[in-house]
């Protein structure tokens, strides 16, 4: 900014300048610009009347900043002109253990190495609603503790209560499938967290899979023809099995008449046929443990 005085008169100009400070297109430290917006408010419904309120801890240079259902932000407590503000983390999920809402998992915030920053909020009873403590537990995790008269009742953070009758429902049945032995510990932890998907509760992890899967397939290379023709073959078999499953259950899928045997294509149909399999087997209870199978067999 350049201040002129022009026949005595004040005049404020804004300048370019060269250093970048006001480059929109050079990464900023105070933008403070969401990676994503936060997942809705979910789980015990009296901690929504926290939703929209922040509250603050100052802890040496920093001052961190919890929004609940929304943000966690740190910004750095000085007056150079590039001082740090970040997203610590976005509003994502619950931790839940033993029926238990144990805390809230901020993720997605300012990347950092390899990763995105993220803050885990622990909800612990106190007289006042209250940010009282911070840590880092591992880089580039945080861990903040949440003083609040919410969650003073001993009852106030189970997560069955919390369920519509449906899910209570699926709940149970699970319980006592596990109480039969018909299925496994490991069986029965994956639809709870089923449960607590379908409840808003977990972010579902199936879409962030495909698009792992996806960056893998993109990223496939072989070092040899040898070997590309074994993987090749390989593919062409799992979609005759995929593709007699689904004929099998009368599911119809997509199908191109002209064939296209570049291995791109293949690995494209593979995919496109296993999410045939995935879609239907959320109509079709019993299709479950092969679809589990499939996904586990073949990555
Ligand atoms: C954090 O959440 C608060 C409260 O909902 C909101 O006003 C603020 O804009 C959010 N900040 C970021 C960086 O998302
Ligand atoms: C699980 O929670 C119940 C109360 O809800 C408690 O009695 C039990 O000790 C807890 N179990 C574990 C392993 O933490």
């Amino acid at each position: 900014i350049g201040i002129f005085t022009i026949a005595g008169k004040m005049k404020i100009v804004e300048e370019p300048n060269t250093f970048g400070l006001n480059n929109p297109f050079l990464p900023q430290p105070n933008r403070l610009l969401p990676k994503m917006p936060p997942s809705p408010p979910s789980g015990p419904a009296h901690l929504f009347s926290l939703a929209g309120k922040c509250f603050s801890f100052v802890e040496s240079t920093y001052k961190y900043e919890f929004c609940p259902f929304h943000n966690v932000t740190q910004h750095e407590q000085t007056f150079r002109w590039n001082a740090y503000s970040g997203i610590l983390g976005i509003w994502h999920e619950w931790e839940i253990y033993n029926n238990t809402f144990v805390g809230m998992w901020m993720r997605e915030g300012d990347s950092c190495e390899t990763k995105n920053r993220e803050t885990k909020v622990l909800l612990i009873c106190g007289k006042n609603n209250k940010l009282a403590h911070v840590s880092e537990p591992s880089t580039c995790v945080y861990s903040l503790t949440f003083e609040t008269p919410l969650v003073c009742h001993p009852h106030s953070l189970l997560v069955y209560p919390t369920l519509t009758e449906v899910l209570r429902q699926k709940w149970d049945e699970a319980e006592q499938s596990l109480y039969d032995e018909l299925i496994t510990e490991q069986g029965y932890k994956k639809l709870l967290k089923k449960i607590f998907e379908e409840a808003g509760l977990l972010r579902a992890t199936e879409e962030m899979e495909m698009e792992k899967q996806n960056k893998k397939l993109k990223s496939l290379e072989f070092e040899t023809v040898e070997k590309c023709n074994k993987e090749y073959k390989k593919l062409y078999k799992e979609i005759k099995r995929l593709k007699d499953l689904l004929t099998q259950r009368g599911i119809v899928y997509e199908s191109n008449s002209a064939e296209n045997t570049s291995t791109k294509h293949l690995i494209h149909k593979l995919v496109t046929a296993k999410t045939s399999v995935l879609n239907s087997s959320k109509t079709n209870e019993h299709l479950h443990g092969e679809t589990a199978g499939i996904w586990n067999d073949t990555f």
